[in-house]
């Protein structure tokens, strides 16, 4: 069985930079026509100069056929001006400003400290039309861990959204069913992500009968009835909930360590595993809405015009790839995936 549809995006992905980028983006151009990058370097992609050059460097790690597009991001410190917010948005490359509660993640340190005292720079993105693209957790240690998102919408979000009532906000990579209920109920400005690990598994895999490190990603994952409820919404056909795959490649000695970092690697088979999960729902004719159409119409721009074709054919995930001068593991290495790429067609999906 093959299916063909509009190639999709990914509008959430992490690249890092150089030797690792360079090992790691092919996967990612081979499937994805479009591709929202994530500034959390080190140091973080704070300005519109870096985010050209930080483009021009996944550029040129491509293949020169490859019909690719990075979209830009910048990385909201306490420090964005209004002006760069403005060049930002003239620069025609950059689609959104990432607002990483400081501390709440992987290189979130730079991050911003009071979301409040943003609030001027928010007006300059309500006004220019550019989105906020949020990580939706505190950073308040005395929160538990599990509760991080819903406390954020609690004490944040729905601030934010009363505050800034036309300002696109994408909730990026939702993890429970508060989530997917808040995001139901907002008009068209707002958006979220859903992951393919937040779709598969719950926090039984991470944690009973061992812990996992190669399941381990912020948000953590949460119980099964969340799990239900990001399905649910991801195959519901409501345009609110779109592809992010929050690939985060990290070198495996730091993922397999006695305080092992954050991030799941699904690059090397997003849309295949994506395409699964549709599959087992019974909804795999949504999957083209979810995956090519509505982060394109969120983001305002052209949905894509060539087409991806992927047959029903198990092949064995690696236990390892390269990654620069150190090797990552993917997502569900060394297990089964039931759908594998047969093609793209790249019919003039490239803007240069
Ligand atoms: O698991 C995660 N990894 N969550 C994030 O928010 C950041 C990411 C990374 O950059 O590794
Ligand atoms: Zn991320």
């Amino acid at each position: 069985m093959q299916i063909t549809f509009t190639r999709p995006d990914d509008w959430h992905l992490h690249l890092r930079d150089d030797e690792a980028m360079a090992s790691v983006v092919t996967a990612t151009a081979e499937r994805f026509a479009r591709a929202i990058v994530m500034p959390n370097l080190s140091p973080p992609v704070t300005t519109t100069e870096m985010a050209m050059a930080y483009r021009q460097r996944i550029l040129n790690a491509l293949p020169a056929d490859s019909a690719f597009t990075p979209l830009m991001t910048l990385y909201m410190t306490d420090l964005l001006g209004h002006e760069e917010i403005v060049r930002a948005r003239q620069s025609g490359i950059v689609q959104g400003i990432k607002l990483y509660p400081a501390g709440a993640t992987t290189h979130s340190d730079a991050g911003v400290t009071d979301i409040r005292k943003r609030y001027p720079v928010l007006e300059t993105m309500q006004k220019e039309g550019l989105p906020l693209l949020i990580h939706a957790e505190v950073a308040d240690p005395e929160v538990d861990i599990f509760d991080r998102e819903q406390v954020f919408i609690e004490r944040h979000l729905i601030p934010l959204k009363r505050d800034f009532p036309a300002l696109p906000m994408v909730f990026e990579h939702i993890t429970t069913k508060d989530a997917v209920e808040f995001v139901s109920d907002c008009d068209g400005r707002m958006g979220a992500t859903i992951t393919v690990q937040h779709l598969m598994h719950n926090r039984n895999t991470l944690l009973a009968g061992g812990v996992r490190p190669h399941y381990y990603c912020l948000p953590i994952l949460k119980r099964g009835t969340h799990q239900a409820a990001l399905i649910e919404a991801a195959t519901s056909g409501d345009p609110h909930f779109f592809l992010g795959t929050d690939s985060a490649p990290h070198p495996q000695h730091a993922k397999e360590a006695a305080c092992g970092c954050a991030g799941c690697y699904t690059a090397h088979a997003a849309i295949e595993l994506y395409a699964e999960v549709f599959e087992q729902a019974g909804a795999l004719d949504r999957l083209e809405g979810f995956a090519s159409l509505y982060g394109a119409d969120f983001y305002g721009l052209q949905r894509n015009r060539g087409t991806i074709t992927l047959e029903k054919h198990s092949w064995v995930a690696p236990e390892s790839y390269q990654f620069g001068q150190d090797r990552v593991v993917p997502f569900g290495a060394g297990k089964t995936i039931d759908w594998r790429l047969a093609g793209i067609s790249r019919q003039a999906d490239r803007i240069s």
